[in-house]
């Protein structure tokens, strides 16, 4: 099936020489082509410039989608998110809202252990119920590939029970999902002080488990005082890269623990949060070339300390920006308001936040060569956005702009 986009006001197109990731000055050049065009076959971009350049009549057997005088950039890849969950915790919320903090909700016994109760109570039919819920208003939002975590389960057959979910939800929905084995999110209540034990049924049971039935492409860790030291960390991820698992990690949000050394000594794909990232963490993810995916929803949520963006990106980091949607510490999905965010309190540009939502968070999953950009080549996942121009979207904020998502080079009825 082929499509055209025409009558596109300012297409974004973020690369247009196919690079895999941007960083520094790099990050702020989108390729914009004005009054543009672009042609897709089978789901593939096939061509990208001009109007007056498109003959109308290599149009025949082809669908057009007349974009109105709109503008047209890649669909965001959310490449962080624990969104297959139930129940919600509107109540840790309001406790916050007077003073309580995450980590005092956590030692009370609520937090990601809250969400672990409902989680293990709950079959595969209802946790994906509730995801299918996000993820078509996601792909609504613009969103068009969305990472999701395990990490809510805690045993074995839990975080099989996710991990089957979050594969069927891929198999099932137009959203491309990329499935990440998180067993190390928390220490679960019945290993409550016997944490090696519990490292050591991720390390020997599931692990083993996960990589022979191809649960997951990624295998993270929630690296932080009080969940799984550096130590530990190494141990989990060291065995999953040996079980064929690319690595991720969550570091350094809480406080500065290493974990920005430890992701770059494993090659990890990215690490995530970066809140309290050093220097010296910031020259070994530069020298490793490890994604930095950092998440102002959350300190937002929290009312936490931003990750350091500006000192990343001007550092040479690659920078991209994910949601982290979770019932604890970031209950939103939308790129946009992440995007705004991280405009108004970390400093980063518009540009910036474009390319960190697409290009480079595609980086983030290793999935760069195939998203991320409207290059040829690429697959033909682009939003349309009722906006005169890029720079309006993360300023006209709590608004969903977008209106219509083409998905694998389909035009979605949203
Ligand atoms: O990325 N930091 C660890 N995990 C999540 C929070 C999960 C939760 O509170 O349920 C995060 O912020
Ligand atoms: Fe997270």
């Amino acid at each position: 099936m082929n499509l055209a986009l025409i009558n596109i006001k300012q297409l974004v197109a973020v690369s247009t020489d196919g690079n895999r990731i941007k960083a520094k000055e790099d990050m702020r050049e989108l390729g914009i082509i004005e009054n543009a065009a672009v042609l897709i076959e089978n789901g593939v971009i096939t061509w990208v410039g001009r109007m007056e350049e498109l003959s109308m009549g290599s149009l025949k057997d082809t669908e057009v989608l007349d974009c109105l005088d709109n503008v047209v950039m890649p669909g965001f890849v959310d490449s962080h998110t624990h969104l297959l969950f139930a129940g919600s915790r509107e109540d840790e919320f309001a406790l916050r809202s007077q003073g309580v903090t995450y980590r005092e909700i956590a030692a009370r016994g609520g937090g990601i252990l809250n969400t672990v109760k409902h989680v293990r109570q709950a079959t595969k039919k209802e946790l994906k119920k509730n995801a299918r819920q996000w993820l078509s208003a996601m792909l609504q939002q613009g969103t068009t590939t969305v990472e999701i975590k395990s990490g809510y389960g805690l045993d074995t057959q839990s975080e099989i029970k996710m991990l089957e979910a979050i594969n069927e939800l891929n198999k099932e929905e137009v959203m491309a999902v990329v499935p990440t084995f998180l067993g190390a999110h928390a220490v679960p209540p019945e290993f409550k002080d016997q944490k090696a034990d519990y490292v050591e049924t991720i390390t020997n049971t599931m692990i083993p488990y996960v990589s022979s039935k191809k649960l997951a492409l990624f295998c993270d860790v929630f690296c932080e005082q009080g969940y799984f030291d550096v130590e530990d960390s190494r141990v989990i991820l060291t065995q999953a890269k040996q079980f064929g698992l690319h690595v991720k990690l969550h570091a350094e949000e809480f406080s500065s623990s290493g974990g920005a050394e430890l992701a770059a000594s494993l090659g990890a794909v990215s690490a995530d949060h970066l809140e309290h990232i050093t220097e010296k963490g910031i020259q070994a993810l530069l020298k490793a070339g490890v994604v930095a995916t950092l998440l102002p929803g959350v300190s937002f949520f929290l009312n936490h300390q931003y990750a350091p963006a500006r000192k990343l990106i001007d550092a040479g980091v690659t920078v991209a920006i994910a949601t982290d949607f979770n019932p604890g510490s970031c209950m939103s999905y939308s790129m946009p308001l992440m995007m705004t965010i991280a405009c108004t309190h970390m400093g980063m540009t518009p540009e910036e936040v474009i390319t960190a939502s697409t290009l480079n968070a595609a980086a983030a999953l290793n999935l760069s060569h195939e998203l991320g950009s409207i290059t040829v080549g690429k697959k033909a996942d682009m939003i349309v956005l009722d906006i005169p121009n890029y720079t309006y979207l993360p300023y006209h904020f709590g608004e969903n702009h977008v209106v219509k998502v083409v998905k694998d080079g389909v035009v979605l009825e949203c």
